[in-house]
């Protein structure tokens, strides 16, 4: 097991040394996670990080882990957890999830949830280790860019819908008003209302402007990707609708953690997105 982990909060060190243990921690992931000081400032705004309540942890001198906290209200959210490549297998996931767990107990909240990436096995078992349990499965998904002519539109990056009349573009500050009404399920952290009035995002809807039936917002991401940061209802035949719109304006669109039972998940894959990987939600009670 080796010697007992120092354990601090990540407030204690510069936003850039985080962000750097952040990166070494995630090494040999799925797909690259690679933070500096400004783009792990840009999440800490987006999803509300606690900075005093994440963690990073210390063997000796060197950092062998980090995991980093969001809160909103009484409700935390695990933004990021590993363990450096030449610390694992060697009980410190364990450590620092026990860590964590007692830090968001100190910190008063009341639940814990996080996202896994399906083929996770290794964390997957830890988190169960911990207590936690995959409540829904969320999607990502995506559509590629279309033809040749609808690539020139999309450096227009307008989201207007080329042959669909009947929708309307709105600010999304405007069309917020209406989330609370037209959410089924409950969205991904991510995609919760509180990240969304801190993004900036655009939006198309459907319906009488002052009480929209459904409504799309998106962004484009420093990534270059243009996402739909938010999709709502009022009902199965809305989703469609909008889901049919979205399949018609131009340039790549990527949907991540849409949950599976959502009303638009189904949509999405009719008109053209497919399912890129899924992902495991997964809660505790504290
Ligand atoms: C997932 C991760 C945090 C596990 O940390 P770790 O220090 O290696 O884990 P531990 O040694 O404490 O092992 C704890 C448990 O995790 C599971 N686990 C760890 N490595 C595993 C592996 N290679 N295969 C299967 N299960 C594994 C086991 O259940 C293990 O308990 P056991 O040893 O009694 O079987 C680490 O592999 C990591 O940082 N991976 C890259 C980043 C990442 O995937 N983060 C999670 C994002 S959601």
């Amino acid at each position: 097991m080796g010697a007992p982990l120092k354990i601090v909060p990540a407030a204690t060190v510069s936003l850039e040394a985080f962000a750097a243990a952040f990166t070494d921690a995630f090494r040999g992931y799925y797909h690259t996670v690679s933070h500096d000081g400004a783009s792990l400032a840009r999440r800490v705004r987006l999803e509300q990080y606690d900075l005093a309540n994440s963690l990073l942890a210390y063997d000796g001198r060197e950092v062998v882990g980090v995991a980093a906290l969001a809160v909103r209200g009484r409700r935390g959210w695990c933004a990021g957890f590993g363990i450096v490549p030449g610390s694992r297998g060697r009980g410190r996931g364990r450590g620092l999830m026990s860590a964590l767990v007692a830090r968001a107990r100190e910190a008063g909240l009341r639940r814990l949830s996080l996202e896994v990436m399906a083929p996770n096995v290794a964390a997957r078992r830890l988190y169960e280790w911990a207590g936690m349990s995959v409540t829904r499965d969320l999607l990502v998904l995506e559509r590629a860019a279309a033809r040749a002519g609808d690539e020139a539109a999309a450096r227009g990056a307008s989201i207007t819908p080329r042959r669909a009349r009947a929708a309307g573009e709105a600010s999304a500050e405007e069309l917020l008003a209406h989330y609370w009404r037209l959410h089924a399920e409950p969205p991904a952290w991510q995609r919760e209302l509180a990240s969304l009035l801190a993004a900036d995002l655009r939006g198309l809807y459907f319906g009488p402007r002052a009480r929209p039936r459904a409504y799309a917002l998106t962004g484009r991401a420093p990534d270059g990707n243009t996402y739909v940061s938010d999709l709502a209802a009022a009902g199965a035949a809305e989703a469609e609708e909008l889901c049919a719109a979205l399949a018609r304006t131009p340039g790549a669109l990527r949907v991540v953690n849409e949950p599976e039972q959502s009303p638009f998940a189904a949509p999405l894959l009719r008109h053209g997105f497919a399912e890129v990987t899924r992902q495991h939600e997964m809660t505790m009670e504290l």
